[in-house]
């Protein structure tokens, strides 16, 4: 085997000098500072020498960085030290990407978040302030007993815990609903630039209570770039706490314990329900297809038994990569514990895409059972129409469509806008019928689960 040395990410760019424009070849040297190297015929430059601007062309534009300073001049062999001196850009992002990332942007919008203070209302500051206090007064509370509990071993520390999470958690937990309640009374009928700022303000007050609750911490951080993903989806289905300190505990537990969260606990039981329903009586194998599969854990009560897997096959559609890894995990978990093989394939692919492709049955199939939970709140009216068509003309003759989505009146709702940072399409029951009316054929009703949070709308085709 062979193998040839890949030259490192360049790019190639100006420097200006005195008016006059050097080319320069650049790449990055750290996250902050760039290897230069001059292109022009023996250009030499002292270590030290300030340009006034770095330019570049990106898709037919001129893009210009501030200030730059030489601090080691090239010598031969070695490419000089560019860094900025007015500004501290990305330079990773630059080379990588052809993205003009200013750490210091957020300084210039300062004094434009600071005045959004002056636009929440009085009312909504007081809360936040009392809100706050009671939070530190329960925390130094429940640290103290922890500091106690630590000294002791690690059987009896585990025990005492147990004890307080049992005694106070309920009563912590009831003053949080009681807060809640009250954020519903303050913020309803809130325009939703109002809900945006009191939102804003709200988070950045109770920062460091909302980092002590690793999911919150996760919803609010979103490291794979929005709500929702399969970790956070993971710490829902599984409904413990997490954390070492009861303070912690507790925070990380309330908003899975919440009507919102009971709900994809719900749909999770639900859809293989429907499924097994819908199942008596058809031909097999009967295909399926889950959109937005996440981690897919509703399998588990859909391959209940071996039989189960030589009747059904699952294609599991998602965006995330992560996501499709850990569905896949799920139905090797499955396969081991049945001792067979499950039919199951992946599509890592975003629904939007999937509205582009014309012919999407050839490359996917049809299905008999299509469902999908938790993607129609994260998409608009119009997308989540054609969404659904497309859908549709994926379904076989006599198949079921079930797509989940959260009500105008979750009762989590403001608790997930304001605290965890997770927004959502709202929709009512007439919204989730119009969305298929214009189905040629098609019957639809919509149901709710317990939690009365969540809409089910199921789409039939006629056989
Ligand atoms: C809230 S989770 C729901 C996961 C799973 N259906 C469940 O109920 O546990 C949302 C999932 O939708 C996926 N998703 C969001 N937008 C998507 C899109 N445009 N196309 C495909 N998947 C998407 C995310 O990657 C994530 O895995």
């Amino acid at each position: 085997m062979t193998s040839a040395a890949v030259p490192p990410p360049h790019l190639d760019a100006a420097l200006e000098h005195e008016g006059q424009r050097v080319p320069v070849r650049v790449t990055t040297r750290g996250r902050l500072s760039l290897a230069v190297t001059f292109l022009g015929p023996a250009t030499t430059f002292a270590a030290g020498t300030v340009f006034s601007r770095l330019v570049f062309e990106r898709d037919g534009k001129e893009m210009a960085l501030s200030r730059a300073r030489l601090t080691e001049a090239p010598r031969p062999g070695a490419a000089g030290v560019l860094v900025f001196v007015d500004d501290v850009y990305d330079c990773a992002a630059l080379v990588d990407e052809g993205q003009v990332r200013n750490l210091l942007a957020f300084f210039g919008e300062l004094p434009l978040v600071l005045a959004q203070r002056e636009q929440i209302s009085t009312e909504f500051r007081a809360f936040v302030a009392d809100l706050n206090y009671d939070l530190t007064v329960y925390k130094k509370f429940f640290d103290q007993q922890d500091r106690v509990f630590e000294q002791e071993p690690p059987t009896v520390a585990h025990a005492a815990q147990h004890a307080l999470l049992a005694r106070a958690g309920d009563e912590f937990f009831g003053y949080l609903d009681r807060m809640l309640d009250r954020l519903a009374e303050l913020v309803q009928g809130f325009t939703p630039e109002q809900h945006e700022r009191h939102g804003y303000y709200f988070r950045q007050q109770l920062w460091p209570f909302i980092m002590g609750s690793a999911f919150m911490q996760r919803t609010n951080l979103k490291p794979r770039g929005y709500a929702g993903d399969a970790q956070m989806m993971d710490m829902i289905y599984d409904d413990a706490f997490q954390g070492r300190w009861v303070f912690n505990k507790l925070m990380h537990k309330h908003p899975i314990a919440h009507p919102g969260a009971q709900a994809v606990r719900n749909r999770r039981v639900l859809v293989p329900q429907m499924l097994h329903a819908a199942r008596v009586g058809r031909p097999t194998p009967l295909r399926v297809l889950s959109v937005a599969c996440g981690p897919a854990r509703e399998l588990a009560d859909l391959f209940k038994a071996p039989r189960d897997c030589a009747e059904l096959s699952i294609t599991l559609l998602d965006q995330d990569d992560e996501a499709l890894q850990t569905a896949l995990s799920t139905v090797k978990g499955l396969e081991t514990r049945l001792g067979t093989r499950i039919e199951a394939r992946v599509v890592n692919q975003s629904v939007r895409t999937l509205l582009k492709e014309a012919d999407l049955a050839a490359r996917l199939g049809r299905f008999h059972f299509i469902y999908t939970m938790g993607l129609f709140d994260y998409l608009t009216p119009p997308v989540a129409r054609a969404v659904l068509e497309r859908l549709y003309a994926l379904l076989e003759p006599g198949g079921l469509i079930l797509v989940g989505n959260y009500h105008v009146s979750n009762r989590s709702r403001y608790y997930m806008a304001y605290w965890l940072d997770w927004a959502l399409y709202y929709r009512t029951e007439d919204e989730m019928l119009e969305m298929a009316r214009r189905l040629p054929g098609a019957s639809a009703t919509v149901s709710f689960d317990d939690s009365r949070c969540q809409m089910f709308l199921r789409v039939e085709k006629p056989s």
